[in-house]
C-alpha cells in the first residue's frame, strides 16, 4: 500500500514523454494519507499488485504493460520527427500462459507527441516471460493504417540533408534543469527518446516502468555512411527502484532505415540526485 504512494508522487513530478497516469485506489490513499512513509516493502507490494483476469486500466499492471508497448512503438516508427508517448488504457487483461509467461491484452491509445493531436487506438499483446525457458520479451500490435498516416517525410529530409553536411551536432541536457530545451535541439532530443526506447524495452520486465529522464550529452559522429550517427548518454527513470540508470548508446538514423542501435551500454553508476535530472 505504500508503494502506491510514492508512485503517485513520483509520477506527479513529471517525467518527459508521457509519464503513466497511476492512480490510487481512493480507500489506499486515505488510509495513508496522514502516515509517515517509512518503510517501502517492494518485493511484497509487488507480489500483491500481480492480479490475473481483468485489471483496472489505470493501474500500475496495465500502466506498465502499456509503457512497454510505447517504447516498441518508438523502436519500429519512430524518427527524430515521430515519437509516441503514452495515451490511455481503456481494457486490460491478464493470465498465465504456460510455456510463454505472463500475457497482457491491451486495448489502448498512443499519442504521437511530436504532433499532438494525433492519437491512436489500437490493440496491443505484451508477453513478459517469467521463467529461463521462456522466450524474451513480446510485443504485437494491430496493425493500424493511423501509424502510417503521420508522414514527417518532408522535415525529416530536411534534418537529414542539414547534418549530413555539418556532422558536428553536440549539444547536453536536453532538457535543462528549468525544462528548457533550445527549438534547434528539440529532433535531436526527440530522436534521444525513441534511441532509449530501445534500451528501456530491451530493459523492461513485468517489475520496472522505465521513463526516459534526459538526453545528458549527444555528440554527432562523422560517417561516410548514407546515415547519421549519435552517440547519446541517456538518463532512464525506473520508478519502482527510483533509480536514475545512465546508458551509452551508439545510434544511427537515415530516413528510409529508420533508428538501428549499434552498441548499448549500462554505465557503471547511478545518479541519485532526482531533483537535478527530473523536471
Ligand atoms: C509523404 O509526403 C511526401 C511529400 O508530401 C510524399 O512524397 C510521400 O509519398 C508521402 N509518403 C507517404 C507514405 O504517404
Ligand atoms: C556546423 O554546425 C555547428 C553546430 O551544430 C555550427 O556551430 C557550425 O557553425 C556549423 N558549421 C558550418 C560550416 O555551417
Ligand atoms: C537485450 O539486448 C541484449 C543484447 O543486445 C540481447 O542479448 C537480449 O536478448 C535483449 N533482451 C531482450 C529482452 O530483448
Ligand atoms: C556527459 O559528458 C560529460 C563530459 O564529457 C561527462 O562528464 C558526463 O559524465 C556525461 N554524462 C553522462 C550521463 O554520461
Amino acid at each position: 500500500m505504500i508503494l502506491w504512494v510514492l508512485l503517485v508522487a513520483v509520477g506527479l513530478s513529471g517525467g518527459i514523454g508521457g509519464s503513466p497516469a497511476v492512480t490510487v485506489p481512493i480507500d489506499v490513499a486515505s488510509e495513508n494519507s496522514k502516515k509517515p512513509i517509512v518503510v517501502v516493502d517492494v518485493e511484497e507490494e509487488i507480489e500483491v499488485v500481480m492480479e490475473t483476469g481483468e485489471l483496472n486500466p489505470s493501474h500500475y499492471p496495465a500502466q506498465r504493460a502499456a509503457k512497454v508497448v510505447q517504447h516498441y512503438l518508438n523502436t519500429q516508427h519512430g524518427s527524430p520527427y515521430k515519437v509516441f508517448g503514452q495515451g490511455k488504457v481503456f481494457k486490460a487483461f491478464a493470465e498465465d500462459v504456460p510455456g510463454s509467461g505472463r500475457k497482457y491484452q491491451l486495448e489502448l491509445s498512443v499519442e504521437e507527441i511530436v504532433h499532438k493531436q494525433i492519437k491512436i487506438k489500437t490493440s496491443a499483446e505484451v508477453i513478459f516471460p517469467r521463467e529461463q525457458s521462456h522466450p524474451p520479451l513480446q510485443v504485437r500490435v494491430s496493425s493500424n493504417d493511423d501509424f502510417l498516416k503521420i508522414n514527417t517525410s518532408v522535415q525529416e529530409e530536411a534534418f537529414y540533408q542539414q547534418h549530413k553536411t555539418n556532422q558536428s551536432l553536440f549539444a547536453q541536457n536536453l532538457p535543462d534543469s528549468y525544462g528548457h530545451i533550445e527549438p534547434e535541439h528539440v529532433p535531436i532530443w526527440h530522436l534521444g527518446i525513441v534511441v532509449s526506447s530501445f534500451v528501456m524495452l530491451n530493459q523492461s520486465t513485468e517489475d520496472t516502468l522505465y521513463n526516459m529522464a534526459q538526453v545528458a550529452n549527444v555528440t554527432q559522429m562523422a560517417s561516410d555512411e548514407d546515415l547519421l550517427e549519435f552517440e547519446y548518454d541517456v538518463l532512464l527513470h525506473e520508478m519502482v527502484s527510483q533509480e536514475i540508470i545512465a546508458w551509452k548508446v551508439l545510434a544511427t538514423w537515415s530516413p528510409p532505415e529508420g533508428v538501428k542501435i549499434l552498441k548499448m551500454e549500462k554505465r557503471d553508476y547511478v545518479v541519485n540526485n532526482l531533483k537535478t535530472t527530473l523536471l
